[in-house]
């Protein structure tokens, strides 16, 4: 690993507010964006596609080896196209994320993902988003942050963006999901959801965007400038 390249490690839970963090840390630094999540999105997507199941660690970690997905730059992320074909929208569906939360349990798809993760190592620097990247992908990382929200919060929060995309949502079941991805992805063996001992907690819960967004430039400051 080049460990001369910074990077800044950005782990939570889903709705933390750590996507738009990264998105907006990411263009402020000129560091290039790694959305680990959506890796694990795209094999769930590409699984669904080719009527495999999710729960079969062997096939799944096939397909995640062999995904072949370019990433590109947008203001609103990243966006995603698999064999071809725009797949941004589809991979941010509700139902690519649950099915994203049963590959990711596999221990032989996040192997078969770990070097492509950490291909995006590149110069000037990466700003790495995800639930292991301050503990397996990135251990070395120089700024490691773990980002949290009461799960009440995270799921009004996602209410709020699916309702504003014109989709539609109910609170009560948004809060069942997070609370269920949450057990999936913290008591899983293979690299859960946990903060790294040298990470930094923010808790966003009452905080605003810019607020956290402050608080990280100031740890990166103190550690890479
Ligand atoms: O961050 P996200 O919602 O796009 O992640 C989708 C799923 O993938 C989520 O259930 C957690 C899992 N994931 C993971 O296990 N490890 C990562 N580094 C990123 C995401």
């Amino acid at each position: 690993m080049a460990l001369s390249i910074p990077v800044i490690t950005i782990d939570g839970p889903s709705g933390s507010g750590k996507g738009t963090i990264c998105q907006l840390l990411a263009k402020k630094l000129g560091y290039h964006l790694l959305d680990s999540g959506a890796l694990y999105r795209l094999t769930a997507v590409a699984g669904m596609a080719q009527n495999v199941d999710l729960h079969d660690d062997v096939v799944t970690a096939e397909i995640a080896r062999h995904l072949n997905v370019v990433f590109h730059p947008a203001d609103s992320g990243v966006i995603a196209v698999l064999d071809g074909q725009d797949v941004t929208a589809d991979i941010r569906k509700e139902a690519a994320g649950m099915g994203a939360s049963v590959v990711a349990a596999h221990i032989p798809v996040r192997d078969a993902l770990l070097e492509r993760q950490r291909s995006f190592q590149q110069a000037p620097g990466l700003v790495a988003d995800g639930r292991d990247m301050g503990t397996t992908v990135f251990p070395n990382a120089v700024v490691k942050v773990f980002l949290t929200a009461s799960a009440e919060e995270r799921a009004e929060r996602r209410y709020k963006q699916l309702i504003g995309r014109g989709e539609s949502a109910n609170l009560r079941d948004l809060l069942d999901d997070i609370k269920a991805r949450d057990t999936r992805d913290t008591e899983r063996s293979a690299s859960p959801l946990k903060p790294a001992s040298d990470a930094e907690l923010i808790d966003s819960t009452k905080m605003s965007i810019d607020d956290v967004l402050k608080a990280i430039l100031l740890l990166v400051e103190k550690r890479i400038n």
